[in-house]
């Protein structure tokens, strides 16, 4: 049996008590924390609140070659995720591929980055549209530094259907967990290059360290929040389309956006 359990958004307690079983009954644990990660714990606290070793996968030996799926023939494996094991990651392949071994599969689901946002950004959940993610710029074998604009088209196509983005900021082993500032400052030179008007006078929410006892929220627009503090990561972006009128009274009263766009809305 193969049981995928997602962590939660933050530290070790973030997990349910369903996860914690399961884990607790698991002949070996494996992890990966390439798509998302517990910020505020080590995997030693993982290991010692658990009582097992915890296995930590690369993103080849999870999307290449996952070799160790073959040990839950005969064993109870456990796979950890953060978040939400199915969201926003490519793990549907892991079960496609465990039932072509003969291999039960089972998900534990854990509180996910998808739906805190709703709550921390206060904007309603079902006016969300694509989501997209941003990319670290990366340079070209011309040595030219490409910047992707696929997050830019995914606003545009969301705000002509009336319809919030969420951006979700790369993790990369290399150059690092990107910010909110970072994100927007890419999405600005995108917009100064094209000049469609997208970024330029956005409203945004940027979000850090979602699940924590202080978590950031911050709206305003694009070119201000550009340059705010947001603190350590992870971090996220909503950009949001016209907003309804509890939605921007919400952005204004308790994320700090500036009450000049609650002018014109009907309540
Ligand atoms: C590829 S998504 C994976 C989502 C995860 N499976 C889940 O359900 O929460 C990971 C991205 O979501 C955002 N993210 C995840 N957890 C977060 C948190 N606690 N606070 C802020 N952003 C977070 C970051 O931008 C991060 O790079």
């Amino acid at each position: 049996m193969l049981t995928f359990i997602g962590l939660g958004l933050f530290d070790e307690k973030d997990i349910s008590l369903k996860g914690l079983e399961a884990i607790k009954n698991a002949d070996m644990v494996f992890a990966e924390f390439y798509t998302s990660r517990l910020m505020g714990s080590s995997l030693e606290e993982l290991e010692s609140l658990y009582g097992k070793k915890v296995n930590l996968l690369l993103r080849e030996d999870v999307e290449i070659s996952p070799d160790w799926l073959a040990e839950a023939k005969d064993k109870n494996v456990a796979f950890l995720t953060g978040g939400d094991t199915m969201v926003s990651t490519t793990h549907v392949d892991l079960r496609l591929r465990a039932k072509n071994l003969g291999i039960e599969t089972k998900l534990i689901h854990g509180s996910s980055i998808a739906s805190a946002i709703c709550g921390l950004s206060c904007l309603q959940n079902y006016r969300f549209g694509k989501a997209s993610t941003i990319p670290h710029p990366y340079t070209s074998s011309r040595g030219v530094t490409v910047i992707s604009e696929t997050p830019y088209d995914t606003i545009k196509l969301n705000k002509e259907h009336n319809m919030h983005t969420l951006v979700f900021l790369d993790i990369d082993k290399d150059k690092g967990y990107m910010t909110v500032n970072q994100a927007l400052s890419l999405l600005l030179q995108v917009e100064e290059k094209r000049g469609e008007g997208i970024m330029e006078n956005a409203i945004v929410v940027g979000i850090a360290r979602a699940g924590s006892e202080a978590p950031v929220v911050k709206a305003g627009y694009a070119h201000d929040l550009k340059d705010e503090d947001f603190g350590e990561p992870l971090h996220i972006l909503v950009i949001p389309a016209s907003l309804h009128f509890i939605e921007a009274e919400a952005l204004v009263g308790l994320l700090g956006a500036p009450s000049e766009i609650l002018e014109g809305l009907d309540d």
